[in-house]
């Protein structure tokens, strides 16, 4: 009996020794696969996680911010869909993180390291084929800065299938977004001359509002943006890339279509000239799938949406469309501004059920995440899809 005891008080204390964590063996894996792809030089993240070195002196910050949720960032409600870029890490690998950092986050023996990451170089995600300069833009250390569009002769000779996208800024500490949208050629198109919509604005700031209906005059070269042509890809920091290789589809981009750069930086105190790359990798077979990028948004005129002084807590109208062709849902991106709270999609099919695809109660300006679906939803003609605040489940 007495034996009996003694050797099962040694095999827990084995599995004591087991359960102290290292750097090379536990840690390094969760950080490869859900914080590198942002915790590495020339990306978003201030600090490096890619070696021992670089992440020791965070080890306790990285433990509060495991545990509490705030890292890795990712909004979508628990329990509504499931995404296939969520990187939300499972109770597990919060506890050995957590142990790791109290036990005195030790490196542990370098054999027992994964093989690092092969991470695309010079900061690209996608290996481009094909890679555009953006025009270089002067960004002053402090001042509010209007939206401004910019223009650039098309880089495809040819009608053109992209398989990817994306956007590598220069300065993604200055950048809130810079959307890309292609217009088809037109002969009085102007190019380089930025342009912007004149916004009456008080010393504070804030713009005056607008009457149903009423645009904004533009300044600069004058030429209006807005007509045939759809936003194809936007830099928001967190999202630069976009891949359509995984769904076996492409864009057809038709031959002499400009590239319209719509710019958003905001002065940080530190001047700075920003001068950020657009890169495609292309193919020459048409692929199985078209992909096709729509933004939908609710009325943003004064009448429609004003959000009333002091009001925490206000309902926005609803965003609509209604799908004209069958197609397969892959990919979902709410967008709002310092004042959003919470969103929701919805479909509506066209036998009247119902289904939320995507629920984010807690939306972060800070960081506008898309939303993957894990597997492609498909989508009958003439559901409709609504974006909408999450306050009228209430109803
Ligand atoms: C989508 C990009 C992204 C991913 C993925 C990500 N981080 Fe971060 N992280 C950031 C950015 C940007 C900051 C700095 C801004 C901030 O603190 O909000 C940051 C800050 C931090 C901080 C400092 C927090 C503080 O309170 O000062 C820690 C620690 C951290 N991340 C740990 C992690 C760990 C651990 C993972 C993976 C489990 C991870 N991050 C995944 C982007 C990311």
């Amino acid at each position: 009996m007495n034996r009996f005891a003694i050797l099962l008080a040694f095999t827990l204390t084995t599995v004591a020794t087991a359960q102290s964590f290292t750097f090379n063996r536990d840690v390094l894996p969760i950080l490869q696969k859900n914080c590198q792809s942002c915790h590495r030089p020339n990306q978003i993240a201030p600090m490096s996680f890619l070696d021992y070195k670089s992440t020791r002196p965070w080890a306790k910050a990285m433990k509060t911010a495991v545990a509490s949720r705030k890292m890795p960032p990712w909004f979508a409600d628990p329990g509504v869909g499931h995404f296939r870029n969520d990187r939300t890490l499972s109770a597990e690998d919060i506890d050995v993180i957590s142990k790791w950092a109290d036990s005195g986050a030790p490196e542990g023996d370098a054999k027992d390291a994964p093989s690092p990451v092969a991470w695309p170089d010079k900061g690209w995600q996608i290996k481009p084929d094909l890679i555009v300069d953006m025009p270089e833009f002067k960004v002053p250390a402090k001042g509010l800065l209007e939206w401004t569009d910019i223009t650039i002769p098309s880089p495809f000779k040819e009608d053109t299938w992209i398989t990817s996208m994306e956007i590598l800024p220069d300065h993604p500490e200055l950048i809130h977004h810079i959307g890309v949208l292609f217009r088809p050629h037109t002969p009085d198109v102007q190019y380089f001359k930025p342009e912007w919509a004149m916004i009456p604005r008080d010393e504070s700031g804030s713009a005056y509002p607008k009457k149903k209906g009423e645009r904004a005059q533009t300044a600069g070269s004058g030429q209006q943006r807005v007509g045939t042509i759809t936003i194809e890809a936007s830099y928001v920091p967190g999202i630069s890339a976009f891949d359509y290789r995984i769904y076996g589809a492409g864009k057809l981009v038709p031959a002499g279509t400009d590239i319209v750069f719509s710019m958003h930086y905001t002065p940080n105190g530190t001047a700075a000239i920003d001068h950020s790359k657009l890169g495609f990798t292309i193919t020459k077979k048409e692929p199985a799938l078209r992909y096709m990028t729509f933004a939908i948004s609710s009325p943003s005129d004064a009448e429609s949406f004003a959000i009333p002084p002091n009001q925490p807590n206000w309902e926005s109208p609803t965003a609509e469309a209604t799908f004209t062709e069958e197609c397969e849902l892959v990919w979902m991106q709410p967008h709002m501004h310092l004042r959003g709270k919470d969103m929701s999609y919805d479909l509506i099919f066209p036998d009247g059920s119902k289904q939320t695809i995507l629920s984010v109660s807690h939306y972060g300006f800070n960081w506008q995440l898309g939303y993957e679906l894990a597997k492609p939803l498909k989508i009958p003609k003439g559901t409709k899809l609504i974006g909408r605040p999450l306050r009228q489940f209430a109803e």
